[in-house]
């Protein structure tokens, strides 16, 4: 079986007729001055949103921004990110200040067919990210079908994004299916040579990735700060630069892993001090 034929898609559901549907998107943009700088990931969202809507559900946006450790920032608040949405679809977005409580449901419980509200900033409540049992439940309750749309946060397991998942029948979005339909023929049949290029700051939340695709890329060119934490594992002196020292024994691991499976991985050669 693929990947692919596992996963609940969009449209296999029946009908979304009057559904309520908790949609998780990844809306974590960059900002300026309150103003949306980069609209990208909004936009990639637009399609499951209009999908959804054209089968009249009722669409519950949930989404975070940045990382405000559980405490409501009030610059991370998401009354531009809704205004933004709403420029994009020509449609109302009515912004809840609550994720979950009294206001929430209300709002949940007075929207028709075909309408579209966004809760506020997930990581507002220090549940999201413990995937606290009561705050899924809670989040839960507002829907009768989950959507996770939110691919670049599909590897945290919170509880808008797997917890949820677990008590509400649950489908990918069309841009999950999409990215999904374009990385599996990567692991399984990918086409040669076959070049990885990764980057990022932590090691952490590209380890699994690293070592999924040793022994089937040919190459992973690492760049970025976790470039860093790889040299100081062959021993250069980075200095003031960002890596993580504690790491450096798992970034060992995978150049030892990468050279038994005969995959090179490529460093910065030069760098700028
Ligand atoms: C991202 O921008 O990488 C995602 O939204 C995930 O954000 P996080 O690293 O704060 O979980």
């Amino acid at each position: 079986m693929t990947e692919k034929s596992k996963l609940k898609i969009l449209s296999s559901i029946e009908s979304l007729n009057g559904k309520r549907v908790l949609l998780r998107v990844d809306f974590n943009v960059p900002m300026n001055k309150k103003r949306v700088s980069d609209n990208t990931r909004i936009k990639e969202t637009i399609p499951t949103i209009k999908f959804l809507l054209k089968n009249k559900a009722r669409v519950i946006i949930a989404t975070h921004m940045g990382r405000p450790d559980g405490k409501a920032v009030p610059e991370l608040k998401l009354d531009p990110i809704a205004k933004e949405l709403s420029k994009l679809l020509k449609k109302k977005v009515k912004k809840i200040d609550e994720i979950v409580g009294t206001k929430a449901e209300k709002a949940v419980s007075a929207m028709k067919d075909g309408e579209i509200i966004m809760l506020e900033n997930v990581r507002f409540d220090a549940r999201e990210e413990k995937s606290d049992k009561k705050f899924c439940q809670e989040l839960a309750n507002l829907a009768d079908l989950f959507v996770n749309d939110a691919f670049a946060v599909s590897h945290r397991d919170h509880a808008s994004v797997c917890g949820v998942a677990r008590l509400l029948p649950a489908y990918a979005g069309l841009l999950v299916e999409a990215e999904i339909s374009h990385l599996t023929p990567l692991l399984n049949k990918p086409a040669r040579p076959f070049t990885m290029i990764i980057g990022g700051a932590k090691i952490d939340t590209k380890i699994g990735l690293i070592k999924n695709f040793l022994g089937v890329a040919d190459t992973i060119i690492i760049g970025g700060a976790l470039a860093n934490t790889f040299l100081a594992a062959e021993g250069f002196n980075v200095g003031k630069s960002l890596y993580e020292k504690d790491k450096i024994g798992i970034a060992q691991e995978i150049l030892m892993a990468a050279t038994s499976k005969k995959t090179v991985i490529e460093l910065p050669i030069d760098v700028v001090v």
